[in-house]
């Protein structure tokens, strides 16, 4: 599966800058509306870049954090200083566990060596984290490619494949690839005629990151309102739902974009699989169910201003409700494991319930 193009120009997500110590990054705040990029060049940077989701998706806020240590221990590589940059980049944001999956991933690798040794290591580190991102998702993309071939050769010759998603779970989300749209990335570039319902994912709307990302790719797309997907699923026109996660917990619930849990029951009311695509930093096997996961909530603000494009085509944001109206903005939502048809990960797919069976390795007791 080739890595993703913006403008025909094969780009990750986050990247290492040559010769400087700094990481760029896509400004995703600025996107469908301007393509951005922008320089990280502090721990402040990264944490910022995470906090006001600059860069977002629970792999992307993962890697970003992994670089985050990079940067900080520029400026200082003692034991304090790395604690710290732990600390703040662990406070950006509180779901997605891919955050503290890569920090505790950087500080284990880090906190045994000399300090003159680390700053050296912790690019290394962040590196191979980033790389081992792409390469996993490419492997969920083969893995749910072998879910969607069944459903498109049941469909028949001449009718297309349609998908339904929410949020960005894209390679935007990601270094590269994505983990849902990978599977559909497969599936375009293996020949198969398929379309993806995108939802709009109010307040946030990364459903329109995910439009144009799709679009970078060519692949046919439809934007719907939130509000639209019960009735697709009922009117049978989705074969599959497949969403991304933030934190699935030891007995397969699933943490993703709010919204989430509402399509799943819709999709088993209709019938219509519903898949999660994770890979393995996404799976907190310490975390018993999905009511111990810390659900996100964000400013008001997110619902009382929408931001788009002025009619010049420049930034513009529109107050749609009052400064003291009461909102309430919780970011993500869970759905029980028993709504879920199947977990893609990078080593094949299974039932939510049964996920330890392919990390027999996480097994305790
Ligand atoms: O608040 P966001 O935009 O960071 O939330 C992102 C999601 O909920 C994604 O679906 C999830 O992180 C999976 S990304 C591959």
């Amino acid at each position: 599966m080739a890595g993703m193009k913006v403008n025909n120009v094969p780009t990750r997500s986050i990247w290492r800058v040559e010769n400087h110590a700094a990481v760029d990054i896509i400004d995703q705040t600025a996107l469908p509306h301007a393509y951005r990029v922008l320089r990280l060049a502090s721990l402040e940077d990264a944490a910022h870049a995470i906090r006001s989701m600059q860069v977002r998706g629970a792999p992307l806020i993962g890697a970003t954090a992994a670089y985050g240590v990079a940067l900080a221990l520029l400026r200082d590589a003692g034991d304090a200083a790395l604690a710290n940059a732990i600390a703040t980049l662990g406070g950006t944001r509180p779901t997605a566990v891919n955050l503290h999956w890569a920090l505790a991933r950087m500080q284990a690798h880090l906190m045994p060596l000399p300090a003159i040794e680390r700053g050296a290591a912790a690019w290394r580190e962040a590196e191979a984290i980033a790389d081992e991102d792409v390469a996993q998702n490419r492997a969920i993309g083969e893995h749910g490619l072998a879910l969607l071939r069944p459903l498109a050769e049941k469909r028949g010759p001449g009718q297309r494949l349609d998908v339904m998603t929410h949020c960005n779970a894209g390679w935007l989300a990601t270094v590269d690839h994505g983990t849902a749209l990978a599977p559909v990335y497969a599936a375009f570039d293996a020949g198969i005629d398929v379309r993806v319902w995108v939802s709009e994912t109010r307040p946030r709307n990364q459903g329109l990151l995910t439009a144009w990302e799709l679009q970078q790719h060519g692949v046919p797309h439809t934007v719907i309102a939130d509000n639209a997907a019960g009735l697709l699923l009922a009117r049978g026109e989705v074969d599959a739902v497949i969403v991304g996660a933030d934190r699935i917990a030891a007995n397969g619930d699933v943490a993703n974009k709010v919204g989430t849990y509402l399509k799943a029951l819709a999709a088993k009311e209709a019938g219509v699989p519903f898949y999660v695509a994770a890979p393995r930093s996404t799976l907190d096997f310490g975390c018993p169910a999905g009511d111990a996961i810390p659900i996100e909530e964000r400013e008001g603000d997110e619902l009382r201003v929408v931001h788009g494009s002025g009619g010049d085509g420049r930034p513009a944001a529109l107050r749609q409700l009052a400064k003291d109206e009461a909102v309430a903005n919780p970011a993500f939502d869970v759905t029980p494991a028993r709504f879920v048809s199947a977990v893609i990960t990078e080593r094949g797919s299974a039932a939510a319930a049964a996920l330890s069976t392919l990390y027999p390795e996480e097994r305790h007791g």
